[in-house]
């Protein structure tokens, strides 16, 4: 890894972080492509879209209860608590936190608010569109290996809140993506593969505006040619360095 030197953020800027599959990795939670990658050993169509739920309901519980105990069993680590901290020294109003994952390690790490934008493995609601469940999603770590559950309200399959192929994300949540980007001076993401898209194009959101853009990864994404800057590395061992403990950012420059 080459010397990498701290992001030299000063009090006027307002800094946007988009994480992926990777930052998780360094705690032991396998990505989705590349070597390894969920999507290399499972169907993707089968496990996390709404037409293979309705093939295979069951399947698809007992793949999202594997998910559920290995990202309890994990821990958070240096580039998840680095951004729990950074998160902290800058205030909601100069830093926000975006992440493609559903495993809940930033918000565990201490990551306050956390902007899900594909939902979480720790949620359930209604899979019938017209129930009104479906629009109640409620806290669920349980693991469903037998039956999958079903609705009190409509006696529907309940299904994992998080997004599927070919689904919208929660127009909330990209809202606040949307603004948080326009506004912001440093948009930073770590440990994403570039490919999945709207999360893919939020880089050209802070190109828009001007703002300085800089890719984590362990290797160049798919999208590495519209940042600014690429850092080669492990987000565990980046994040640290980049946003150095005790800094203050932003309180000792500008
Ligand atoms: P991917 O699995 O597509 O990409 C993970 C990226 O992290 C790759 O580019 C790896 O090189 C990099 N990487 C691996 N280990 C790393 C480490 N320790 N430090 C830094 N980088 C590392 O994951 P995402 O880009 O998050 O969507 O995938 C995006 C979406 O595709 C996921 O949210 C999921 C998936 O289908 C849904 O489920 C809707």
């Amino acid at each position: 890894m080459a010397s990498i030197v701290p992001a030299p953020l000063t009090a006027q800027d307002r800094v946007v972080v988009l994480t992926g599959a990777g930052i998780s990795a360094d705690s032991g939670i396998a990505t989705f492509r590349g070597a390894g990658g969920l999507w290399r050993q499972y169907d993707v169509f089968d496990l996390a879209s709404v037409a293979g739920f309705e093939r295979d309901p069951g399947l698809v519980w007992q793949f999202i209860g594997g998910r559920r105990s290995r990202a309890e069993a994990a821990t958070p680590n240096a580039g998840h608590l680095t951004l729990a901290r950074l998160g902290r020294e800058l205030g909601p109003e100069r830093f926000t936190l975006l992440t493609q994952n559903v495993d809940g390690l930033h918000q565990r790490a201490g990551s306050e608010p956390v902007y899900e934008l594909h939902g979480s493995l720790f949620r359930t609601r209604c899979s019938a569109p017209d129930c009104p469940a479906a629009r109640q999603p409620f806290s669920d770590n349980r693991d469903y290996p037998l039956a999958p559950p079903t609705c009190a309200h409509c006696g529907a399959p309940l299904r994992p809140d998080v997004v599927w192929f070919g689904e919208a994300l929660a127009a909330d949540v990209l809202a606040v993506a949307e603004q948080v980007i326009q506004r912001c001076t440093w948009f930073f993401a770590v440990g994403t593969s570039g490919t999945v898209f709207p999360a893919a194009a939020f880089v050209e959101l802070a190109l828009a505006v001007g703002a300085h853009t800089v890719l984590v990864n362990r290797e160049p994404a798919e999208n590495v040619s519209r940042f600014e800057q690429f850092v080669e590395g492990r987000a565990a061992e980046v994040l640290p360095l980049l946003f150095p403990d005790g800094r203050r950012a932003g309180q000792d420059a500008g």
